[in-house]
């Protein structure tokens, strides 16, 4: 799968240890030129050189179609074009005042009685990420590009621990489809994954909460309650790895996927088949 010339924007892939980084590391390792964007500047450029092979780092909210469109311009003032678009984004959880939309206190309490606002963060953290990104994106990417929707099993039924993140990502997974259609003239693919149970920041923050609320959880680790949470509920057995993610994005953004366009495919050990 020589992606060799092919550049490639994830959003979100600051984090070292993040689905996004290790998406780029799956792109890198099939010589795409890759561009890391991530709204945390500390992050972008270390992630970026990390990579072996052409990369840039650049600070872009996913949420601003103004601010998506100076990234894919910067993208292709140094490599030329632009072939893919990785939406992976997404803020799943209290993350509220991390990302900087909302820094009132009360409004992170709220998350989980749900306030309007934090119902709206949610929305605009997890899905108008999608949103504004692909619309900068596809207005000057080369026909024949793909973009790759990066989701969540909490999409594909009832998710009432985050019931906001579920519907976010149930509406990224409608928008793959709608997307596909809408760009299908000029051949561009839109494709969609559901990851399962990452180890990454995310679900650090997860476990912490389920520690903190649940007795059952109270004495082990936080690295312990999701080892917990993954044999529960993965058919397979163990977690996945950003990799695994990485490597059907590549998968989706090749030729070998030619023909492949709107769908939507589970990375998930078998857990939304139960
Ligand atoms: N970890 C899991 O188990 C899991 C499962 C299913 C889906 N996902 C999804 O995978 C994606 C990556 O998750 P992760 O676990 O690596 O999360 P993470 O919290 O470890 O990393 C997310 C990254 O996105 C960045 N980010 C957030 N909002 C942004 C914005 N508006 N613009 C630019 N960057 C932004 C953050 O700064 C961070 O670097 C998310 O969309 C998440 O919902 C994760």
């Amino acid at each position: 799968m020589n992606l060799e010339n092919k550049v490639v924007l994830i959003t979100g892939a600051g984090l070292p240890n993040g689905i996004g980084a290790g998406i780029a590391r799956c792109f890198a390792n099939e010589k795409a030129k890759v561009v890391v964007t991530d709204l945390d500047a500390s992050i972008v450029d270390e992630t970026a050189t990390s990579l072996p092979t052409d990369a840039l780092g650049l600070v872009a909210d996913a949420a601003s179609q103004a601010a998506m469109g100076e990234a894919v311009d910067k993208t292709i003032d140094k490599f030329g074009g632009l072939d893919v678009l990785v939406n992976n984004a997404g803020v799943g959880g209290p993350t509220l005042s991390q990302v900087n939309y909302a820094n009132d206190p009360e409004e992170e309490v709220a998350l989980f009685g749900m306030s309007d606002a934090a119902w709206d963060a949610q929305l605009m953290f997890n899905l108008r990420t999608t949103f504004s990104s692909s619309s900068a994106a596809a207005a000057k990417m080369n026909d024949g590009g793909s973009i790759v929707n990066i989701a969540s099993i909490a999409a594909l039924g009832p998710a009432t621990g985050l019931p906001a993140y579920g519907a976010a990502k149930a509406g990224v997974v409608h928008l793959t489809k709608t997307h596909a259609m809408q760009l299908a003239a000029r051949r561009i693919r839109v494709n969609c994954i559901c990851p399962g149970l990452l180890w990454t920041r995310a679900w650090e923050m997860l476990a912490t909460n389920m520690k903190a609320q649940q007795t059952e959880f109270a004495n082990m680790s936080i690295r312990q309650v999701f080892e917990t949470v993954v044999a529960r509920s993965t058919p397979l057995g163990g977690e996945q790895t950003p990799e695994d993610i990485g490597n059907l994005a590549v998968f989706y953004a090749s030729d070998w996927a030619r023909m492949i366009t709107g769908q939507v495919v589970a990375v998930d050990g078998g857990i939304s088949v139960k």
